[in-house]
């Protein structure tokens, strides 16, 4: 890594909280542990999701050992490294671009959701993955990798807000009633009245939906493949959770905007409304997403002439349009490593993700769309204690925060993950713009 010149998202936000940074954050109580919140009533945290509904029955993460608490950074950092030497081969540890910089410094492989998912799999000898992500992330691990590998979460309460926003029983109730619209019967073309794509942020148990109604999966990489694949079988698609996700895709593959409306519970669509439907959208969002503004992207224009503007396509439509390109966090990545030197790039992503490329490419000058310091709250439930903790429990022989997904939900899910990896990848939502 070359020499670093922007501090960390952390490091940030506890020289807010000293008053020695100018910037303001969405919540003073990030600079706390976040073992206050395990200790508190169930919610997501403070950051970009502190607003969201936790579902009830999400997995609650039980007191952190006051001892990882009380550590200092140093002596974390002491026994994290000793751990990982100690286990050796027998632990391969994946970081999420989107996790702090504190915890990805000790990550064998850093990338995507997907991409971690497989690179487990070059690890063979690894009996332990720990995954420093949030839980769709560690349960798709857990479907791609052994039967005898232990995937951890370090934290339970690292969920994924929007992945909560589509739960297996709303999910069904709202197939059903598709179906009573618009029957079971197939095209004279074959094709069936709607097929269910999940973006990968969904729970194994919609994933699992997906391979039992002739469905798939799909990332923000491989969006627009997935739903032409789906196209090809299906009249119309039922998109969950992300409602952004799939109106930009839908939109960039000359979809119009009315065709796509929202299935929302509260606000029933009329049987005319689902029959010309192209793409029925669930209702969820991403919070870190949905922040990004066109207001934000003018602001930019304006302070910084001749700036890119790159946004990941969970945010906004209007924010998409306004913006110079649009794709995942690997298209992002790449996007900058690959361009040439002095750009200056504002970037509508999750701020430790963009933080750590204004590290890394010094050559260019790379802020974050979104001024206010509101990292995403479920990445940020981990942090080095709860790793110093989970390792230190595997060297004495102790697998702690196990996620398991029970093979009657992973087989039918593996079917969706394998329909998707049978898709072409194709180029990004908006490559040309
Ligand atoms: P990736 O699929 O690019 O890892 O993104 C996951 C995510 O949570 C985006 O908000
Ligand atoms: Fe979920 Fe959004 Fe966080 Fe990604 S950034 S894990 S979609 S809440």
């Amino acid at each position: 890594m070359k020499e670093q010149n922007v501090l960390s998202v952390d490091e940030t936000i506890q020289l807010i909280q000293i008053g020695q940074a100018t910037q303001t954050t969405c919540s003073s109580k990030l600079s706390e542990g976040p073992w206050v919140w395990d200790a508190e009533q169930p919610a997501y945290g403070p950051g970009a999701s502190m607003g969201d509904h936790l579902p009830t029955g999400s997995p609650q993460q039980g007191i952190l050992p006051g001892e990882y608490q009380k550590a200092t950074p140093a002596e974390l950092d002491l026994r994290i490294r000793a751990a990982k030497h100690a286990l050796g081969e027998r632990v391969v540890i994946l970081g999420h671009f989107y996790q702090r910089d504190e915890v990805i410094k000790y990550a064998d492989f850093v990338g995507d959701s997907f991409q971690l998912a497989q690179a487990a799999k070059t690890r063979p000898n690894a009996e332990s993955i720990v995954f420093c992500g949030v839980h769709f992330m560690a349960e798709t691990a857990d479907m791609l990798s052994r039967s005898d590998q232990a995937v951890i979460l370090p934290n339970l309460a690292a969920g994924c807000s929007m992945a909560d926003m589509a739960d297996l029983d709303s999910v069904t109730d709202c197939w059903e009633q598709l179906h009573e619209a618009l029957g079971e019967a197939p095209d004279a073309g074959g094709r069936q009245p709607i097929i269910p794509v999940t973006y990968m942020n969904s729970s194994a148990a919609l994933k699992g939906f997906c391979g039992e109604h002739g469905g798939i999966v799909c990332t923000s990489s491989n969006a627009a493949a997935v739903l032409r694949w789906a196209f090809e079988r299906g009249q119309r698609v039922l998109f969950f959770p992300d409602q952004h996700l799939g109106r930009n895709t839908g939109k960039a593959m000359g979809i119009p905007v009315d065709q796509m409306p929202l299935w929302d519970p509260a606000k029933p669509l009329s049987a005319a409304a689902i029959q010309d439907a192209k793409i029925l959208l669930w209702h969820g969002f991403c919070s870190v997403h949905k922040r990004f503004s066109v207001e934000q992207i003018d602001r930019a224009r304006r302070e910084h002439p001749g700036v890119q503007v790159i946004v990941h396509p969970e945010s906004p439509m209007a924010v998409v349009d306004a913006a110079d390109a649009a794709g995942s966090t690997d298209f992002i990545v790449k996007a900058i490593a690959s361009a040439e030197a002095g750009g200056t790039f504002a970037i509508g992503t999750e701020i430790n993700l963009v933080q750590r490329l204004a590290n890394q490419y010094p050559q260019h000058s790379i802020f974050c769309l979104d001024p206010v310091i509101c990292p995403c709250s479920t990445m940020y439930r981990i942090h080095p204690g709860y790793l110093a903790w989970v390792l230190e429990s595997l060297e004495r022989g102790e697998v702690l925060n196990r996620i398991t997904v029970p093979e009657s939900v992973a087989i039918p899910a593996r079917v969706a993950l394998e329909r998707m990896l049978s898709v072409r990848p194709d180029a990004q939502l908006d490559p040309t713009k």
